[in-house]
């Protein structure tokens, strides 16, 4: 499998089942990544895509969504050595517009010191999906999906192979709705702090069974 698309979610309930302030799953949540990451590499992916924070996200408490902000700010400045250590290319999708001028020069800063990295790490942020199909058909003056595709802020992405939702709810929350065209989904009851080897190991494995046909013909 080449690229893995995860929607992080659980990390509220997570928190909760512990008496615990939803932040607080929200940090137990950026170590799962730091972990899924490193399965990743292991098992021969190239790219991992995340939904860390989507266009609805900000209806959430002002709280909850500055907690999120920084979290991601000391994300970002805790990473940077590691990432281009490990060879991890960083990258945003999302209306990054959206985020503060810091975060955005943050994010913008550790985007070029990555770009070498063979191994990519594509982070979901104020994203969405129909968002982003609005702003790149605004771009758009093609007459092709290939054309279109590179108006997108996946352009030069393959799209994704497997997309796993965590925490058992079964559907997309805006999440990659053009890319997704033939992925298969994967659905786990586990919440995503607990997202473990065990677990992602489960989900691969799946996926190795499924037949992807793609629209052709069973042989
Ligand atoms: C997913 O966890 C992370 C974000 C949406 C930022 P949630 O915060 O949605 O966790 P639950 O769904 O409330 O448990
Ligand atoms: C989707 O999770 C977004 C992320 C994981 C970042 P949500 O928890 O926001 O989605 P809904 O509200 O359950 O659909
Ligand atoms: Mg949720």
């Amino acid at each position: 499998m080449e690229h893995l698309a995860v929607i992080m979610d659980g990390n509220g309930r997570w928190a909760e089942r512990r008496h615990l302030p939803r932040l607080m799953g929200h940090r137990a949540g950026a170590e799962a990544l730091d972990r899924c990451m490193h399965y990743c590499k292991a098992a021969g992916v190239k790219y991992l895509t995340v939904y860390a924070f989507s266009t609805e996200n900000w209806k959430r408490s002002e709280e909850e969504v500055s907690g999120l902000m920084k979290l991601l700010s000391s994300f970002i400045a805790s990473k940077e050595k590691t990432l281009v250590k490990e060879g991890v290319r960083f990258r945003v999708i999302g209306r990054r517009t959206d985020l503060s001028e810091k975060l955005q020069s943050e994010i913008a800063a550790l985007e070029e010191k990555t770009k070498d990295g063979d191994f990519t790490l594509v982070v979901a942020l104020s994203y969405g999906g129909r968002d982003e199909i609005v702003r790149a058909a605004m771009k758009f003056k093609g007459a092709t999906e290939e054309e279109f595709a590179a108006c997108l802020d996946t352009a030069g992405i393959p799209d994704p192979d497997l997309i796993v939702r965590t925490s058992g709810e079964q559907r997309t929350s805006n999440f990659l709705l053009w890319q997704s065209a033939y992925s298969e989904y994967y659905f786990t009851p586990v919440l995503w702090p607990d997202f473990d080897q065990a677990e992602f190991d489960k989900a691969l494995d799946a996926f190795a069974h499924r037949e992807r046909r793609m629209g052709g013909r069973l042989k």
